[in-house]
Order: structure tokens, then C-alpha cells, then sequence
């Protein structure tokens, strides 16, 4: 006979937190492997409910992941950035408008036309940036976005975030200490 045992229970992984993020600002939130920081963001995102508490994120508001290759998947960069805009009835005109703007805004205003698999992996989540920005966020949640960069990469994406934020708040994930000078706020 089967025996079936009770669901396991999960550990409590945010419990007790408190974050307030300045409209508009740059901030970063550090912490060790582990800490819950991704599952922060996904509860803002609101892909994940939290048991209790209460959350208020303005909309709408856009996910950058820590792999590009999980969320740049178009076979050009266009292509890439005007994907989510499917949803809306715009015309090509007005989307081809959108790309542009969101790619400038990124650095890749030249890159329209360019393969994806043609892109470092800075480059990648740039595209992905603009992606997430062609939606007019008016937050971006950006998680651990430089895991797989070599330095310069890094910094490219980091000075792109920084142009970026004003018009948008960012929410920036990570664990390494020298990102934290790009930031207006740090937690
Ligand atoms: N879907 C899930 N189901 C059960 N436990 C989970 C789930 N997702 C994450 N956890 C657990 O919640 C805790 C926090 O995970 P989370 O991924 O948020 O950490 P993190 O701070 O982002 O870590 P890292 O720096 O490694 O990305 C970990 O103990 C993890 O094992
Ligand atoms: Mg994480």
C-alpha cells in the first residue's frame, strides 16, 4: 500500500524584510548567495506571492535575468528588442520607433540589424536592457546582471544603467563590493 507523506515545508526565506527604494534612483542591494535576493525581486515582479506582507511597486515594471541567454532568444537584435511589443497594437512604423529609441538608450543604436549570437555577453544584456525598457518601465528590476562578464563588459553594462536610472528606478542585485559606486542608494 502507497503511504503518502505530508507536504514538505518550505523554509521562510524573506522574513522580516523591509525595503524602501527612492523613486528614480540607481539602488543596489547586496548580499551573500543564498540570502533571498532573486526571490525579493520575483515578489516585486509579482511572480511569486508572498504568504504576508504587503508590496507596492509602481507599474509597469521590467525583469532583466543574470543569464542573457534566457531572455535575448530572437535570431536579430531588432527582432530581440521588439518582441515583448507584440502585445500592442502598434504599427511596424511606430515599433521600428520604440527599438531605435530603446537600443540608443542602451549604446546600441547601431546594432539593430546585427545576429544575436554575434554579441558579447555584455553586449547580450544590453539588448535585453533595451527589451525591458521598450515597454516604458517605469521600474527595472536588474538581477545580478554582471555574473557572467569579464571586466569591461561589466562596466559597460553598469554605466548603461546608470544613464538609464532618473527615468526609471533600478533595482540592482549583486554580491560584488566594487559594483556599489555606480550606485545613488545601497542596502
Ligand atoms: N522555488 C523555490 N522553492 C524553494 N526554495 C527556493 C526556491 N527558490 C529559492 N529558494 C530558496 O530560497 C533561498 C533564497 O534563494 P534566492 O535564489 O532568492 O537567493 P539569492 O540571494 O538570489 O542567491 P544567489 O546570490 O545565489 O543568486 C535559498 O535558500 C533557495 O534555496
Ligand atoms: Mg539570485
Amino acid at each position: 500500500m502507497l503511504r503518502h507523506s505530508p507536504r514538505p515545508a518550505f523554509p521562510q526565506v524573506l522574513a522580516g524584510a523591509s525595503l524602501e527604494v527612492p523613486r528614480g534612483s540607481f539602488h543596489m542591494l547586496l548580499g551573500a548567495n543564498g540570502c533571498g535576493k532573486s526571490t525579493l525581486l520575483r515578489v516585486m515582479a509579482g511572480l511569486f506571492h508572498p504568504d504576508a506582507g504587503s508590496i507596492r511597486v509602481d507599474a509597469p515594471c521590467g525583469f532583466v535575468f543574470q543569464n542573457p541567454d534566457h531572455q535575448v532568444v530572437m535570431p536579430s537584435v531588432g527582432a530581440d528588442v521588439a518582441f515583448g511589443l507584440g502585445r500592442y497594437s502598434l504599427n511596424p512604423a511606430a515599433v521600428q520607433a520604440v527599438v531605435r529609441d530603446s537600443l540608443a538608450r542602451v549604446g546600441l543604436q547601431a546594432f539593430a540589424e546585427r545576429p544575436t549570437s554575434s554579441l558579447s555577453g555584455g553586449q547580450k544584456q544590453r539588448v535585453a536592457i533595451a527589451g525591458a525598457l521598450a515597454e516604458c518601465p517605469r521600474v527595472l528590476l536588474l538581477d545580478e546582471l554582471t555574473t557572467f562578464l569579464d571586466f569591461e563588459d561589466q562596466e559597460n553594462v553598469l554605466q548603461c544603467v546608470r544613464r538609464i536610472a532618473g527615468g526609471v528606478t533600478a533595482l540592482w542585485v549583486t554580491h560584488r563590493l566594487e559594483e556599489l559606486q555606480y550606485a545613488d542608494s545601497v542596502r
